[in-house]
């Protein structure tokens, strides 16, 4: 016999930038900063994240292309590589993302792909606290997450090695 199994996730729908804490607004006011360092010239699809340590120190990222496609790097783990490599060992507490069309003031909606979140949730597994994080939605909406690990329901991690 089979039984039926379910999963929700949890999250935090904000309709204006007003409605987020002041550490939250100032995350994603750095991951929309870093949208401009984006090299999209393929897709002109222009991503900015924000990585906040435990230290107070900010870790942005921003998407970068290849002439040769699949070797380009989203923002989200072009940002959590580098802490990877520059602050090995320091704890994360939340990140911030936010995308819009090249060359525009419009941002999308858009939140991270399935392999962002894959390595966003191997960052989670390495710390104690979970990393919260923040995608701008729109030109008014905000999502907000408190795991990392609510974007990967049913996932692969460690534990399952
Ligand atoms: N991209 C990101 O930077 N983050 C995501 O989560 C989704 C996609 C980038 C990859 C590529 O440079 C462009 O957006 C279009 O897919």
């Amino acid at each position: 016999m089979s039984k039926k199994m379910e999963s929700t996730i949890r999250y935090n729908f904000f309709n204006s930038f007003q409605e987020l804490s002041a550490e939250d607004q100032q995350l994603v006011l750095q991951a929309q900063e870093a949208c401009k360092t984006s090299y999209s010239p393929y897709s002109n699809f222009t991503v900015g994240s924000a990585v906040l340590l435990q230290d107070g120190t900010v870790v942005p990222g921003s998407n970068q292309e290849n002439a040769a496609y699949p070797d380009g790097l989203c923002a989200e783990r072009v940002a959590l590589f580098a802490i990877g490599a520059l602050h090995p060992g320091k704890t994360i507490l939340k990140m911030a993302v936010a995308a819009r069309r090249a060359n525009t003031e419009l941002f999308l909606e858009a939140s991270p792909c399935g392999s962002c979140r894959q390595v966003m949730l191997e960052f989670e597994g390495r710390q104690e606290p979970p990393i919260e994080m923040i995608v701008r939605w729109g030109q008014e909406g905000y999502v907000k997450l408190h795991s990392v690990s609510d974007l990967l329901p049913f996932n692969f991690s460690k534990v399952n090695l």
